[in-house]
């Protein structure tokens, strides 16, 4: 089955789901964050269902027979944003799957929205968001990080010159998404400079506060 029938998802004028019934928690940082680190973290305590917007446009990229798949390569490879039509079509079938096939109704949406349009088309026709999880690093701390990660990863961005366009990106497109939920109480900040399980303990302890607690006792007590 193809990935995207049709772009149909951004045309709506009112939410497909309600915020009662899905959850959606965005989560943004620079390239090299940690994003996906910690997604992989939460999905294994909280049950949630991780999506990466990355990863999505990679797969539709490599799908054969793609009619997008030479213009996401050229996006990626520059480092700018792909049209949120296509984006944010993939998102909602990557939801739609997982709502039937795994009854996932919590998402971690990693890498969304990088762009105003696509946060403001997402809201307003799919589901709004419940906050957003912002994961804060210096560009010096991302660089070092995606040079390391680029020696294995095999991503056609994760080389010098991709990297700094990223980064350019980041802070002109999707720095106002984070500015803008954050002048509406909607973002979790997470100082992402420390060890992945320093980050963790910090976004578990403010997931807290915001009554999101773990699914899995990794320890039963017993009175024995
Ligand atoms: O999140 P990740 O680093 O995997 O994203 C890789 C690339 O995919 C981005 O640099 C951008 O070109 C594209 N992308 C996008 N819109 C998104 C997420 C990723 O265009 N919401
Ligand atoms: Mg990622």
């Amino acid at each position: 089955m193809p990935a995207i029938e049709n772009l149909g998802a951004t045309t709506r004028t009112s939410p497909l789901w309600s915020p009662d019934k899905v959850t959606v928690i965005f989560v943004l940082g620079g390239p090299g964050a940690g994003k996906g680190t910690q997604c992989s973290k939460l999905v294994s305590d909280y049950g949630f269902k991780h999506l990466s917007a990355g990863d999505l446009l990679r797969e539709e990229q490599d799908r054969p027979g793609s009619e997008f798949g030479e213009m996401i390569k050229t996006y990626i490879k520059e480092g700018t944003i792909v049209p949120m039509e296509v984006t944010i079509q993939l998102l909602e079938n990557a939801m739609k799957k997982a709502m039937e096939e795994e009854k996932k109704s919590t998402f971690l949406i990693d890498g969304f929205p990088r762009k105003l349009d696509q946060a403001h088309a997402f809201e307003r026709s799919v589901v709004p968001s419940k906050f957003t999880l912002f994961f804060d690093a210096p560009e010096d701390v991302m660089l070092e990080r995606l040079l390391d990660r680029g020696k294995t990863s095999g991503r056609a961005d994760d080389n010098i010159e991709s990297i700094k366009k990223r980064f350019r990106t980041f802070v002109e497109t999707s720095m106002p998404v984070v500015d803008e939920f954050e002048s509406q109480k909607r973002v979790i900040k997470v100082n992402a400079t420390q060890t992945p399980d320093e980050v963790y303990r910090d976004v578990q302890a403010r997931l807290k506060e915001w009554g999101i607690e773990p699914i899995t006792l990794k320890f039963v007590q017993t009175d024995a």
